[in-house]
């Protein structure tokens, strides 16, 4: 069991709640042994993982085509799946045996919504099937330079890169900023998700794929 349900989870996830707590339960007793998540995180699944993913549910369109870039775990695509199922999402990832991790979770969960890619963001074929995505998530993956770099070309004009970052998200906006801007993004800000449900908010970095108009205005 994946402790306590805290109060939070119902308010995140509504009538899908038994949905989450099933994947908190699978990650917690698969996780470590399976190389998904370390051993000190057992026990803040919910707060530091499953929910801290989910409430960037807030910031996303409804019934958009959604990537989360390196699922690994599948964070935060599951949790964004179980609390969004308007979304229709492609988990992407490389590593096989994270592959086969996400797939039996998709499958145990029954989420239709949910496709998984094996593959890396930046690939030729990977690129061409994923092109012109309303959002791709990222969390945990790279530094926002390579991000950019690699998660950009997937999304369309207008559409939104959404890296999810600890506390030095403004530094690393700061300090990226000319290399998104060369790999297609805007200016890019950061804002904070699920302050009104969480301790912890979630810290994320946006970048909108710049526009014919926005890259004439620059
Ligand atoms: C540190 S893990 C984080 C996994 C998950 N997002 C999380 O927050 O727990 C980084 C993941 O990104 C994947 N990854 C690394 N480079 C990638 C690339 N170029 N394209 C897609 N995924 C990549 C790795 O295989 C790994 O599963």
């Amino acid at each position: 069991m994946a402790g306590e349900l805290p109060d939070s989870a119902k308010l995140v996830f509504g009538d899908r709640t038994e949905l989450a707590r099933e994947f908190a339960d699978m990650l917690r007793e698969h996780g470590v042994e399976r190389g998904l998540i370390g051993p000190r995180e057992i026990d803040r699944i919910w707060e530091r993982h499953v929910l801290n993913s989910a409430v960037i549910a807030e910031l996303l369109p409804r019934e958009c085509r959604c990537v989360d870039v390196g699922s690994g775990a599948g964070l935060p695509g599951i949790p964004l799946a179980i609390a969004r199922p308007d979304i229709t999402l492609t988990l992407l990832e490389p590593m096989a045996r994270r592959v086969a991790w996400l797939e039996e979770v998709v499958d145990r969960l029954q989420l239709d919504s949910v496709t998984v890619v094996r593959g890396r963001a930046e690939e030729g074929p990977v690129r061409e099937r994923l092109k012109n995505s309303d959002v791709v998530t990222a969390r945990a993956v790279a530094p926002l330079e390579k991000l950019a770099r690699w998660c950009l070309p997937l999304v369309k004009p207008g559409g939104q890169l959404v890296a999810l970052k600890g506390e030095s998200a403004q530094e690393e906006l700061e300090r990226d900023a000319q290399a998104v801007r060369k790999a297609g993004g805007t200016a890019g800000r950061v804002a904070v998700c699920g302050a009104d449900v969480l301790d912890q908010p979630t810290t994320v970095i946006l970048i909108d794929r710049q526009t014919r108009q926005t890259r004439r205005d620059r």
